[in-house]
This record gives C-alpha cells, sequence and structure tokens, in this order.
C-alpha cells in the first residue's frame, strides 16, 4: 500500500476540523434555532449538550481515528467485531446524502454573493424578496451553483491532505473569522443592534418548560452538526494525525472556536434584520435569505456588506464541504487502493447526481434534512459512543491518554459519560426524532407525493 497522507502541521490539522465544523449549520440555521427555541434559553440547553455531549463524543472520534489510521469503515472494521465492524458503512450513506443537499444549499448562498455584483438586493417588500429566494432556490439556477459548488469541492478534494485541504483552510478559516468579526463590529453600530441584542439574549424559559419535546432534540441535533459529529469526519481527519499530541486540548481548542463563531454569527445577522424592520421570526428554510436580502436592499452599503456576508458564507460551507467528502473518498482509497483523482471524480459525480432532486423541489430538502439531522446523525453517534464505551473501553482509553501528561481519572470519566448520560440523550433525541421524521413523512411528503 502506498503511503498514507498526513497533515503537514498540527495547526493544519485543527483548522480543517474548526474549517468542518463551521459551516451553514453555524450560519443558516443556528440564530434561527436560537430564535425559535426561546432564545438565551435555547443557547444555554446548547451550550450544555455541546459541553457535555459534543466534547466527549468529538473525542470518541478522535480516538477511533488516531487508533487506526484509517477511514471510518476500515477502522470499524480493524476495532470492531460481529455487527459493530459494519457501523463505518452508515457513515458513508450518510456522507452522500448529508452532502448532496448541503451543495444545493451553498449554491444559493454562492448565488446571492454574485448577485451583488450584478442587480444587488434592492427588493423592498417581503413578497419580492420571497420572489427572488424562490427563483435562486429552485430550477435552473440551483442546478448551475449546485454544479458550481460541488466543482469547488472536488478540487480541494482532488489534491489531497496537504495541497488541498491543509492549504484551502489556511486561507479560508482565518478569513471566515476575521470577515464575521468585521461584519459583527459594523452591525454594532447600527440602529436596530440594541433591539436585536435584547431579542438574541433574552432569555424566555417557559420555552424550556413547555417545548422541550422540540427544543431537546433541536439542541442536540444542532450540537452534532455543528461540530461534524456523527458521521466519521472526526474520524477521517484524526486518521492524518502523524503524531501523538493532545486529542482533548484540541477537541477543546475546535469546539470553542466552533461555539464563538455560532454565537457571533448571531451579533451579525439580528442587527441587519432589526435595523431594516423585517421578520426575525420566519421559520423557513428561506428565512435567512428573505429577510437579509431585505435587509440588505435597505441600510446603507447593504450591497457590499451583502457581498461580503453571502461570501463569507459560501467560504465557510465549502471548508464544511471538503470534509464530507473526504470521508467517502477517503473510504475508496483506503478500501479500494483507488487513486484520489478517480475516488473524487467517482463519488462527486454519484453525489451530484443525488442532489439534482433538491435543485428541483425542495421537499427532498425537507427529506433529506429531516433524514440526516433528526435520525442518521444521531443513529451513528449513538452506535459509536455505544461501541467505544461499552465495547472497547480500555483500547480506547489507552489511546486519548496517548499525548496527555497525566490522564489520571479523567479517562474514565471520560468512559463513564460516553456510556451513561450520552447515550440517554441519543436515544431520547433519537425517539423523538423519529416521531417527527414520521410525522413529516405522513403529511407533508404524503400531501406532496398524492398531488403528483
Ligand atoms: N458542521 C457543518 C456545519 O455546521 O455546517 C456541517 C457538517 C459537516 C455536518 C460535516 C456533518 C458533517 F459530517
Amino acid at each position: 500500500m502506498s503511503e498514507r497522507e498526513t497533515w503537514a502541521t498540527r495547526t493544519g490539522f485543527i483548522l480543517a476540523a474548526v474549517g468542518s465544523a463551521v459551516g451553514l449549520g453555524n450560519i443558516w440555521r443556528f440564530p434561527f434555532a436560537v430564535g425559535e427555541g426561546g432564545g438565551a434559553a435555547f443557547l444555554l440547553v446548547y451550550l450544555l449538550f455541546v459541553a457535555i455531549i459534543g466534547f466527549p463524543a468529538i473525542l470518541v472520534e478522535f480516538v477511533i481515528g488516531r487508533r487506526t489510521d484509517r477511514n471510518p469503515v476500515g477502522a470499524l472494521k480493524d476495532l470492531g467485531h460481529g455487527a459493530w465492524r459494519y457501523i463505518g458503512y452508515l457513515f458513508i450513506i450518510t456522507g452522500f446524502v448529508i452532502m448532496s443537499y448541503y451543495s444545493v444549499v451553498a449554491g444559493w448562498f454562492l448565488r446571492y454573493f454574485t448577485l451583488g455584483f450584478t442587480e444587488g438586493y434592492a427588493v423592498d417588500d417581503p413578497e419580492a424578496a420571497l420572489g427572488l429566494f424562490g427563483s435562486i432556490s429552485t430550477g435552473l439556477d440551483a442546478l448551475l451553483f449546485h454544479a458550481i459548488f460541488m466543482a469547488a469541492v472536488l478540487i480541494v478534494v482532488g489534491l489531497g491532505i496537504r495541497q488541498g485541504i491543509e492549504l484551502a483552510v489556511k486561507v479560508m478559516v482565518p478569513a471566515i473569522i476575521a470577515l464575521l468579526v468585521g461584519l459583527a463590529l459594523y452591525a454594532a453600530t447600527m440602529d436596530g443592534a440594541s433591539a436585536a441584542y435584547s431579542y438574541y439574549l433574552s432569555p424566555d424559559f417557559g420555552v424550556i418548560v413547555d417545548e422541550w419535546q422540540t427544543l431537546l432534540p433541536l439542541a442536540a441535533g444542532q450540537a452534532f452538526f455543528t461540530l461534524s459529529l456523527g458521521m466519521g469526519v472526526m474520524i477521517t481527519y484524526a486518521s492524518y494525525l502523524g503524531e501523538d499530541r493532545n486529542l482533548s486540548k484540541d477537541g477543546l481548542t475546535i469546539i470553542g472556536f466552533d461555539t464563538g463563531i455560532a454565537i457571533l454569527v448571531g451579533f451579525v445577522v439580528f442587527p441587519f434584520i432589526f435595523t431594516a424592520g423585517t421578520d426575525p421570526q420566519q421559520e423557513t428554510v428561506g428565512a435567512i435569505f428573505v429577510s437579509l436580502t431585505q435587509a440588505f436592499g435597505e441600510i446603507p452599503a447593504g450591497q457590499i456588506l451583502g457581498i461580503i456576508f453571502f461570501g463569507t458564507v459560501a467560504i465557510a460551507a465549502l471548508s464544511s464541504a471538503i470534509s464530507i467528502l473526504e470521508v467517502v473518498v477517503s473510504y475508496l482509497i483506503d478500501e479500494y487502493q483507488q487513486d484520489r483523482v478517480t475516488a473524487t471524480a467517482i463519488v462527486g459525480g454519484a453525489i451530484f447526481l443525488l442532489g439534482i432532486p433538491v435543485t428541483q423541489d425542495l421537499i427532498f430538502l425537507d427529506l433529506f434534512d429531516g433524514a440526516v439531522d433528526g435520525i442518521l446523525l444521531v443513529l451513528g453517534a449513538l452506535l459509536l459512543v455505544l461501541f467505544v464505551g461499552w465495547v472497547i473501553p480500555d483500547a480506547a482509553t489507552d489511546e486519548l491518554g496517548k499525548g496527555i501528561a497525566n490522564l489520571g481519572s479523567s479517562g474514565d470519566v471520560w468512559i463513564w459519560l460516553v456510556r451513561v448520560p450520552i447515550v440517554l440523550v441519543l436515544v431520547v433525541s433519537l425517539a423523538l426524532g423519529i416521531v417527527d421524521y414520521v410525522d413529516f413523512l405522513s403529511t407533508d411528503f404524503a400531501d406532496w407525493f398524492a398531488a403528483r
């Protein structure tokens, strides 16, 4: 077998993982999940989940990847026995599905970005903004920008770990942070800023009590999605680590950046929306586009701010998308000895095709996203933590201890967190996620199907 690639630097690994974590989840979903979930009340539940579930769970993936130096399918075959050996295949399926619609949505941002150079965002009423979103999100435009975005992802992944992914994230991640900080500072000077902050940050604890059945899976799903957990991204990225350094320190750094950026995005998005006087409470997939184009149409320098904002999101989406594709590509390279370029082309082509229905009808977005967010990621994470916590705890703790001067009893604390509380939260979230999805299939999707 030819020599397997590794990261050139430690920073490269951390930036790649941050790049994967920070994406549409932070920008397209997070601020609106906060809005829907009772402001700071949701934030609290979410932060709690990130700390007590996200952190131990990211270590689970790191440990598996670094121990085996393999893609998720190979890694699980290596470590597991019996049925456990097949968990990795679930990740490959999840990767395919996520990537297909992730690329379509990223394509929308790319399209809005280019719009700033041509017509601008001069839509002055909600109807027009909605109409614009309709014409961009489905049909030929959507297909074209899905293709352009996929092509960009293929180029980066095709170039490999050091020449492609590592180089790209070294530019992209600092750019994302600098641009968002700049936008947030600018947003702080706007008229609507203080109203925006109090909307964003005022807790409504009633929501936690009254709506915990929706809040719980929302917050858990968001925690997993935003940290790229439950489909082997962190296994794959950790498998390219050449040396043993402190994984828990890296995990904390990555989670810190992801959470910080998610919160920061709220400080960008809401002041724009409040200054323009549009409705922050819209719950559709197009909410951020509809309210922000109106905002950019109305505020001073809106055109240039819009270009910067939509461009930043497109970069963030790209650095996440490459990690999703890398999971599937690494599988073909490791297990079938494909060369990287062929593997990338095959996978990219197949995913592009799977995304086509999403570009034609938004019902497929709900169909795919609901399955991924509510079920597949949670199931993947659940199987993985059960495996590590109950089947290979000693090997896992041993691996975690490498690069840590004195693990002490924290290895045991970690394993017990993985064994019980995380499993409980995941089981409850999975159950609620399945109920939600079945409900979607039997109502919205059934209606759509019947109308065919
Ligand atoms: N973490 C990415 C985001 O927040 O947009 C999305 C994502 C990437 C999810 C990779 C899952 C994944 F495996």
